[in-house]
């Protein structure tokens, strides 16, 4: 598909008014999307696991204009109180996504959300923000063509949600998420993100993720500016390269259920792309002292134990814990005894692989 099959023809239905609610998980990639081109085009492939407890619900509330206006009106609630500090980043989306939604300039919205996870906890709230929204946009289309297929409105809900943030568009579905053209995965695409479709071993059924709350501080770079660095990187090129390599290795892992080989994949992915942060100009440490602390006691528990717990990272210095459900019990035992210290008031939170987004009204 291409940018052009999103442009809808006229629409058959009309609509006055109405609500809908949707609510979408999180995600945690195991190789990273670090680098993008214009028009959101990531600089390479990315897979993730799709979350199943950290969600954020929207309800879209909207009613046709009564004179139309050359202008989005919309208003903001968060967790039920009016912010308008989220506008900026909302009125860029609905510029973004006019195009492929001509109906936006037609209706006022009300837009109100809510997070399953702590407030400013330093989890990105972006993926599951722009993916609910996404998603509710898409309910509003629908209803004004209604005989618009599911695979289409999955599609171009992901399409949408990438164009307010990239890492959104894995956030529709689970369980595994590709974004990114890749030679070897059937239908991947730089436009939205698909689903794994491969064989995956049990080993990976229900993979657990705890995150711990490091620093639960405002990020210190933001995505925008982070993914600007890799332009003119001196390693960019071998790093786009390298992502490649990895999703192509995951692909093996997937089916084998290698976990050791999991691990190596995963944690290198997480180390390089602080290693970016690291070499870019301006340079960027987003790891704390307790990051590294933790990283260091997750490889001798893994020395000791034998089992399979394994880190990664975002942009910043919350660490994500992944491993096997059959190794849940030992796992979190050491959690709660030996990383739980070095998290902000002893915060972290439980979640594992799920199934994507859901409406519920
Ligand atoms: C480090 O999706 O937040 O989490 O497209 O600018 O909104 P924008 O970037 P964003 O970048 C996420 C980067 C990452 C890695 C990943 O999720 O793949």
């Amino acid at each position: 598909m291409t940018e052009k099959d999103f442009l809808p023809k006229p629409y058959p239905a009309a609509v006055a008014q109405g609500e809908v609610t949707w609510q979408s998980p999180s995600n945690i990639a195991l190789v990273k999307y670090w680098g993008k081109l214009d028009h959101q085009i990531p600089a390479n492939p990315s897979i993730s696991f799709t979350l199943d407890s950290c969600r954020t619900t929207t309800t879209l509330k909207y009613s046709k204009k009564e004179k139309h206006s050359d202008n989005f009106e919309f208003e903001l609630y968060f967790e039920g109180e009016k912010k308008d500090s989220f506008r900026p980043k909302i009125q860029k989306f609905l510029e973004r996504v006019e195009p492929y939604l001509p109906f936006l300039k037609d209706y006022k919205f009300i837009i109100d959300t809510s997070n399953s996870f702590p407030h400013s906890s330093g989890i990105a709230s972006s993926a599951s923000g722009m993916s609910a929204l996404a998603l509710c946009l898409m309910s509003i289309e629908k209803q004004l063509d209604p005989e618009m297929d599911d695979k289409y409105f999955t599609r171009k809900s992901s399409f949408l949600a990438r164009l307010g943030s990239g890492s959104a568009c894995r956030s529709i579905e689970g369980e595994l998420v590709v974004w990114g053209f890749q030679r070897n995965i059937y239908g991947s695409s730089d436009l939205y993100g698909v689903q794994f479709r491969d064989e995956v071993h049990e080993n990976f059924r229900n993979y657990r993720d705890t995150i711990l709350l490091v620093d639960k501080g405002e990020k210190q770079v933001s995505s925008t500016v982070g993914h600007e660095l890799m332009n003119g990187h001196p390693f960019a090129e071998r790093r786009f390269q390298q992502a490649h390599e990895n999703l192509d290795r995951l692909k093996k892992i997937f089916r084998s259920g290698d976990l050791s080989e999991f691990i190596k994949v995963v944690e290198s992915e997480a180390l390089t792309l602080h290693a970016m942060m690291m070499t870019s100009q301006p340079y960027f440490l987003l790891m704390k002292p307790n990051t590294l602390e933790i990283i260091n006691r997750i490889f001798k528990f893994r020395e000791e134990s034998g089992l399979h717990l394994c880190f990664t990272l975002d942009a910043g210095a919350n660490v994500h814990l992944l491993y096997p459900e059959k190794e849940e019990k030992e796992t979190s035992e050491f959690i709660e005894a030996s990383l739980k210290q070095y998290c902000q008031n002893g915060q972290f939170i439980h979640d594992g692989v799920g199934s994507g987004a859901s409406k519920l009204a």
